[in-house]
């Protein structure tokens, strides 16, 4: 019996480099009547565009024309049980407020997990055109149009008062009073608090020590998957509530010299 050979990471990154980096051309392109065409989902505030849908559309195909026994997982729907191990796990644009806005921190998002694990990531961001990638034990990048490709690596907090704090809010009203009631409590025990409005850009954002820590309630695999394994392979400390896995209900991602307080404190916040 021949024992079946796991798919390189390396592999699997560059083809979703090569997709992500077409579906961003989509997004860009789509950008300017991105507001003709707009949809909403779980409430009147949660929207979707017609180029979410595109760019779901043109990732699947491009992702399943290099390997057609695989699954996929999409915001916008997309869903197939493949037979190879791998799973893509998309979100066509994350930050879809952002986008319909023409606020520029929205990102197309993909990961690659082999049998339930997540291997392979990358998360670009159309409007700056800054792509971040992340393969297991291979490290966080960043390479943005003019400047090298750097390696990225959490920052160092001294302190949970000097910690600055990204999170995000559920599109439902009574989700979000919970979650401001939240951050009223721990405004006052942290730097400051930031909501640039695409989880998948805060998980790069802790990454690449331009926040040092985030957490949100409720996310869905397709605003994390990427994002999570950048940030763990750039130094964070990656944790569910209580030992419940990531995303849950909650993700918290944060700079090891913060990581107990900042863990705890959130922890302590969700009861
Ligand atoms: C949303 C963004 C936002 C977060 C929401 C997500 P979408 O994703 O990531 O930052 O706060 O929880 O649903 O809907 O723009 O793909």
């Amino acid at each position: 019996m021949t024992t079946p050979v796991e798919p390189d990471p390396a592999a699997l990154l560059a083809l979703a480099v090569a997709a992500a980096r077409e579906a961003a051309d989509l997004v860009s392109r789509g950008r300017e009547g991105a507001g003709e065409h707009v949809a909403t989902k779980s409430s009147p505030v949660d929207v979707v565009t017609a180029v979410d849908a595109a760019s779901e559309e043109l990732l699947v195909r491009r992702l399943l024309d290099a390997r057609p026994d695989d699954g996929v997982l999409g915001e916008e729907g997309a869903a197939r049980a493949g037979t190879s191990g791998v799973r893509w796990i998309i979100d066509p644009i994350d930050g879809t407020t952002n986008f319909l806005y023409d606020i520029p921190s929205y990102g197309v998002s993909i990961a690659a997990e082999v049998h339930g694990s997540v291997r392979a990531g990358v998360v670009l961001n159309p409007a700056t055109g800054e792509l971040f990638t992340a393969t297991t034990g291979g490290g966080a990048w960043l390479s943005a149009p003019g400047r090298p490709e750097r390696r990225l690596r959490v920052g160092t907090p001294p302190s949970l008062d000097r910690t600055l704090v990204a999170t995000g809010f559920g599109y439902r009203s009574e989700e979000r009073r919970a979650q401001g009631r939240v951050v009223a409590e721990l405004l006052p025990q942290v730097r400051d608090i930031r909501r640039f409005g695409s989880a998948a850009l805060d998980l790069c954002a802790l990454a690449a020590g331009r926040v040092d820590a985030y957490y949100e309630l409720g996310l869905n695999a397709w605003d994390l998957a990427a994002g999570a394994l950048i940030a763990a392979e750039a130094g964070a400390v990656v944790s569910g509530l209580r030992g419940a896995p990531v995303g849950e209900p909650m993700t918290m991602a944060v700079a090891p010299s913060v990581a107990e307080p900042f863990l705890a404190l959130v922890t302590d916040l969700h009861p």
